[in-house]
């Protein structure tokens, strides 16, 4: 007999849940059960865009993951909500998609391990760029050996994420928001995560940490737009600065250098460069061993990172995997405990900033 559909409920009916919704609705496998949010017409309208009849619709996660069926849940709330939202739906014994950041302090996402590890639930992380089709072919190039070992890898998170975004009134603020890198950067440092690992399904560890911050924005109410071209000098202030440099020192000997720049006038930009000693990336730019006679760099028609718009982020690729995972009884290459490191890394940097001394990182407990 076949088996029903895993119930899917959305938690937080914001920006992104509408792609969450989409990718699932789209897979074979899950069913958009439910849709709980802080106000129910939020959860409302989502269903009706996404066109879900007859769906449970809540302004409460605990009567929500009572609704009959639920096997899922995507925590798609601010940040700060992450860490009360996981060990809520965990102890329920649901599957968990969880947003990044996934928490706002090494003390919650450790009490989120905790009660993931004791429910024996499934989990990913949305570092949803793991499945952006550039990624999936740097990461395929480096498995193949084309830029032999790699020794030196640079990602950057250029954004001026300002009142356009939804999330933007929490996000700017350091009880909520914490830091820039926390808030999206992480994207840039968990890529560098990502490539400074030539095999599959793997991210290098970081074992030490340097990092400075700086930019201009900190504090004031000008902000620019890019979608719009618009200026406003009346905007509610960043209150973390809005550059983050990190220097990183990786587990398999390459280093690193990531920034966030929530600073910059300009559009949305995702550089990437990865150094080997048989070749180099820089974004869909090839050199490579695999080339002899190569007199220019070989261009990879592809979807680059290159746009804070959700609807290009590839979360069908993220769900699709969850739920394999899930079926297969396996772990996500992305899931809770791998997304944590990447987390340790942004918090080492805070820690930097109070010392101004280098940050060594521990093997995972
Ligand atoms: N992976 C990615 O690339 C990506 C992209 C964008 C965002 N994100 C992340 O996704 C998360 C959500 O971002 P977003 O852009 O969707 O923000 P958003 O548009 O502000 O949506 C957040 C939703 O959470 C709901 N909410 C707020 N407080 C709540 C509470 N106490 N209980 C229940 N629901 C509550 C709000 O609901 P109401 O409407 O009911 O008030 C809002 O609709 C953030 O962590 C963000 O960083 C990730």
């Amino acid at each position: 007999m076949a088996q029903r559909p895993l119930g899917v409920l959305i938690h937080g009916a914001g920006w992104v849940s509408g792609e969450h919704i989409k990718a699932f609705q789209h897979n074979p496998h899950t069913r958009v059960v439910a849709i709980s949010s802080r106000r129910i017409e939020s959860a409302r309208r989502r269903a009706e865009e996404a066109g879900l009849q007859g769906i449970g619709l809540y302004d409460d996660l605990g009567r929500a993951l009572r609704h009959d069926g639920v096997d899922i849940v995507s925590i798609c709330t601010p940040q700060h909500l992450h860490c009360e939202n996981v060990l809520q739906a965990a102890e329920a014994g649901k599957h968990l998609v969880i947003e990044k950041p996934i928490a706002n302090s090494p003390q919650e996402m450790y009490a989120m391990r905790d009660a993931v590890r004791k429910a024996g639930v499934k989990t990913v992380v949305s570092f949803v760029l793991r499945w952006n089709p550039l990624f999936v072919t740097i990461k395929s190039l480096l498995a193949d050996g084309a830029l032999g070992k790699v020794y030196y890898v640079e990602t950057d998170y250029q954004s001026h994420i300002a009142s356009w975004w939804s999330g933007w009134e929490d996000a700017r603020t350091k009880a909520k928001g914490v830091s820039a890198l926390l808030v999206a950067g992480c994207h840039a440092l968990d890529a560098a995560r990502w490539f400074a690992s030539t095999e599959r399904e793997k991210a290098a560890r970081v074992t030490e940490v340097f990092a400075w911050r700086g930019g201009w924005r900190k504090g004031g109410t000008r902000e620019y737009n890019y979608y719009t071209g618009a200026w406003s000098d009346s905007a509610p202030p960043m209150e973390y600065d809005g550059l983050e440099v990190l220097m990183l020192k990786f587990d398999n000997g390459a280093l690193g250098k990531v920034s966030t720049n929530y600073d910059s006038i300009m559009p949305y930009n995702f550089p990437i460069e990865i150094f080997g000693d048989k070749g180099t990336i820089k974004d869909n730019r090839l050199w490579s061993h695999m080339f002899p006679g190569q007199r220019g760099w070989v261009t990879i028609p592809t979807v680059l990172p290159d746009t804070a718009e959700v609807t290009h982020h590839p979360f069908q690729g993220q769900i699709d995997h969850f739920v394999d995972c899930i079926l297969a009884n396996r772990e996500s290459f992305c899931n809770l405990e791998e997304a944590i490191h990447t987390h340790e890394v942004a918090f080492a940097a805070q820690q930097c900033y109070e010392t101004g001394e280098p940050v060594h990182l521990s093997p995972p407990a």
